[in-house]
């Protein structure tokens, strides 16, 4: 028996291997190409010192094409468990050194035990993602493995939060299990997603598209909604990762932390009251409603540049983590497309698994009519959001800072459906449509027999906009709450939430509602 120190020098020696993963060489090519390998990834995104690496000495099994000559400790992926503010998670990284990240049956067992055990013990998983897809050498073998974590991000899904950054070129399986997962995080210039390659691409449909045409960050974050997040730089894309995890709870039975601010809970804010053109057609931003109503302005945005028409993001309000869902008049006059429905409907449905409460503010002419849009399915797609808004049982806060037209102010969070307080703006306006609309269409035949046509809509358009273009109606029959002066809209919340804390409501039991897909 050789004395302890030689086992532990042998130890020692066996780790240093497992931590230089494919070799010096290859991790000198990663760096070349801009990108950080799978440790220093793992430094940055996790408290310091805080990383216990599991798994450490797995290997591979595989055989043929050579392989057996080809062992790596590790097998292409870091896993293990580390704190993020002091918070336990999971995460592992893929290690684009050994065998370009790509995945082994052993690699996929690896990923799915720091599944399992965040499953158990109640805490997120991140996933940094740098991977080729399957392992082409071991065949079927690493396609059951994808599956096998395919299942596992399912199960998985609305019960504790999951996190993938792309960090390299990920194909195949690799794009698969981040888009189950709650949010991807892409870096313009080294991430890339795609089912398959531009050479792929090149041979099946004749398209020449290079790899960031394809699918690059901006491309899924602008056009595809595939990102949820897009940064200039990997230090910070992992930041911005802990920053979101500060909204999150560890799982689905834990409440989102609280981090109280210097930042008042009665705080009056002047400037509201002039925020609202004088003119229902002006568009205004109403990133500049939500800075001046949160704690400290301090909001974080998701899919920022996809379907800007809508916003989605997480800010506090009193120190309590919310989703923020707004219409974005500055936008398309943030009219309901397809794109805003999808983007809003799963922000709204991540909120309901994550107990974050979900305060909405409304400024929405309809959903957009036309061609495109109803042969894209626009029916099907707002109905995701409206499923998404009816089934929520956490809180859910509504301001309506002007128009609320048509279906889309029954979609956004009203309080037919189950909206907990539903508050408007006196500039509100509630209502079937917009009154030059309404009068078009009621007053059709009288338009075309007066002469004077314009004269006569001005005077219908009048008497429209002084019966129904105002909140009243509505506060009458208590679909409104209450209308509010704009300067309380802050206060008016988080007195809201602090009521609804103890809020109870549930959906009847079933194995799962249909969502329009
Ligand atoms: C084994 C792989 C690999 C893979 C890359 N490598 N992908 N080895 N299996 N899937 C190896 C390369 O052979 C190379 O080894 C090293 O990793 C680095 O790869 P490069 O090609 O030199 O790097 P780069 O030019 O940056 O290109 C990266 C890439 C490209 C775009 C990912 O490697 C690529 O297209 N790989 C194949 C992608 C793919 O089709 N995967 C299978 C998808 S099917 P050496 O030793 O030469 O350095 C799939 C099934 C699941 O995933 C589907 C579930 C729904």
């Amino acid at each position: 028996m050789p004395h302890p120190r030689e086992l532990l020098e042998q130890l020692h020696h066996r780790q240093t291997l497992a931590e230089q993963g494919g070799g010096a060489a290859r991790i000198a090519q990663q760096h070349k190409k801009g990108k950080l390998t799978a440790r220093e990834r793992l430094d940055l995104l996790l408290d310091e010192g805080s990383f216990v690496e599991l798994d450490r000495f797995v290997t591979h099994r595989a055989t043929d094409f050579g392989l057996d000559q080809q062992v790596y400790p590790g097998d292409g992926v870091v896993t293990g468990y580390g704190r993020i503010d002091g918070r336990l998670v999971y995460a592992f990284s893929q290690d684009f050194t050994v065998f370009g990240g790509s995945l082994s049956e052993a690699h996929a067992e690896k990923i799915c035990k720091v599944m399992d055990h965040a499953v158990r013990n109640g805490a997120p998983v991140i996933g940094l993602n740098d991977s080729g897809g399957a392992r082409i050498q071991e065949g079927v073998v690493s396609l059951g493995g994808y599956a096998d974590i395919f299942l596992r991000n399912t199960l998985a899904s609305g019960v504790v939060p999951q996190i993938s950054a792309i960090l390299g070129p990920c194909a195949g399986g690799a794009v698969y299990s981040p888009a189950i997962t709650d949010f991807i995080f892409m870096v313009r210039g080294v991430s890339y997603m795609f089912v398959t390659g531009p050479n792929v691409v090149k041979t099946v449909t004749h398209e020449e598209v290079s790899f960031d045409e394809l699918g690059g960050a901006d491309v899924h974050g602008g056009t595809s909604g595939v990102a949820h997040f897009v940064h200039d730089s990997e230090p910070e894309c992992l930041l911005a990762i802990r920053e979101l995890l500060g909204f999150l709870p560890l799982n689905n039975l834990d409440d989102p932390p609280e981090r109280l601010s210097e930042d008042p809970a009665d705080r009056r804010d002047e400037a509201l009251l002039d925020l609202i053109p004088d003119s229902a057609n002006k568009p205004y931003d109403m990133h500049g409603v939500i800075g001046r109503v949160v704690d400290d302005g301090g909001f974080l945005e998701v899919q920022r540049g996809y379907a800007d028409n809508i916003i989605t993001g997480f800010a506090r309000l009193g120190g309590r983590p919310v989703g923020i869902v707004a219409n974005q008049p500055a936008i398309l006059a943030g009219v309901l497309d397809i794109a805003a429905s999808l983007k809003a409907a799963r922000f709204i449905r991540f909120c309901d698994c994550f107990n974050l409460p979900v305060v909405t503010f409304v400024d929405v002419p309809g959903f957009l009519p036309g061609l495109a849009q109803e042969h894209g399915g626009i029916i099907k797609h707002g109905a995701k959001l409206l499923f998404a808004y009816c089934e929520a049982t956490v809180p859910k806060l509504t301001v309506i800072t002007r128009k609320a037209y048509g279906g889309a102010y029954d979609v956004m969070s009203s309080k037919h459906i189950r909206g907990d307080l539903n508050l408007a703006w006196p500039s509100a306006e509630i209502a079937v449509m917009g009154p030059k609309g309404a009068v078009e269409i009621l007053f059709k035949d009288d338009i075309a027999s007066a002469g004077d046509a314009g004269e006569a809509t001005a005077g219908l358009i009048e008497e429209y906009t002084r019966k129904f273009a105002h909140p009243y109606a509505a506060a009458a029959r208590g679909y409104i709450d209450d209308v509010i002066d704009p300067r309380d809209t802050r206060p008016r919340l988080i007195d809201a939430l602090r009521t609804l804390r103890s809020k109870r409501d549930r959906n009847p039991a079933k194995k799962h509602g249909n969502l329009p897909l």
